[in-house]
């Protein structure tokens, strides 16, 4: 399908001898924002590591626009056009806001983000631009980790649990600048506990439970007692006892 982004086709992925990903296979096509959702450790962190090159598949492939980009590494992928915005924001504490942004700059890819962009989407770290990041609400320090983000000018941004810790308010407002972000075109892999914010946002969505994808679907065509099954595993499965 040329409207394909990115697609993975029977990842398995390891930490040491854990395995935290069995068989996984998704796709995200241009411009779709897709939400992943499953509860704490069902591999939604390790999927979005291997897409963006942190980890690599031993097994199966991560491609986009149909070139195995598995296993190349963090850098390359970003090059490529794929940023994280990882779990727990991950700011340089010691830098200003500004520099944590031109941090993102270094990838050199052309696009519509600027620190301009940036501090007309966020103005409320515009005027922090001089602050440290470590002085940082926990709602600027997302958007200052999303800003870092962007300024990568990614076809595809991954974000990590982006509300987590976040007072509603701080919530809703991401997620509203969320929808200017993905007006630009780009697509977006959203990681969110929050099954009704996910559903609000994404076109389509997969459920993971034990590293693997229990449902897929789009979010108008699955009821909510369905994903909340497949999210708590309530069905028996074949392999499941913990
Ligand atoms: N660095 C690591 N070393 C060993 N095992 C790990 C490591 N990181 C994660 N795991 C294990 O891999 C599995 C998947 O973890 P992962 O962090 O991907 O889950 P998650 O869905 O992101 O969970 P959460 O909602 O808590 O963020 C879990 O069983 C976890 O304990
Ligand atoms: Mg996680």
């Amino acid at each position: 399908m040329s409207n394909t982004l990115l697609s993975l086709d029977g990842v398995d992925t390891f930490y040491g001898e854990f395995q935290a990903l069995f068989d996984l296979s998704i796709e995200v096509g241009v411009g779709e924002c897709v939400a992943l959702v499953g509860s704490n450790g069902a591999g939604k962190s390790t999927l979005l590591k291997v897409i963006s090159g942190l980890m690599s598949p031993r097994s199966g492939t991560v491609s986009l626009r149909g070139e195995n980009i598995g296993g190349v590494g963090a850098e390359t992928v970003v090059k490529k056009g794929v940023t994280l915005v990882p779990e727990g924001r991950r700011l340089f504490p010691s830098l200003t806001v500004e520099e944590n942004l031109l941090m993102g700059a270094q990838a050199k890819r052309g696009g519509p983000w600027s620190l301009e962009r940036i501090y007309q989407l966020f103005p409320n770290i515009a005027e922090r631009r001089r602050n440290l990041g470590g002085a940082l609400s926990g709602g600027q320090q997302q958007m200052v980790a999303i800003g870092r983000a962007l300024m990568t000018n990614p076809d595809l941004l991954l974000c990590d649990e982006i509300s987590l810790g976040l007072a509603p308010v701080v919530v809703r407002e991401l997620y509203e600048r969320m929808a200017t972000i993905r007006a630009q075109g780009m697509a977006v892999v959203i990681v969110e506990q929050d099954i009704g914010q996910a559903s609000k946002v994404a076109t389509k969505l997969y459920c993971l439970r034990s590293g693997r994808v229990v449902l897929e679907g789009s979010p108008s065509s699955l009821s909510r007692q369905q994903i909340t099954e497949a999210y708590f595993g309530l069905e028996t499965t074949a392999h499941g006892h913990s």
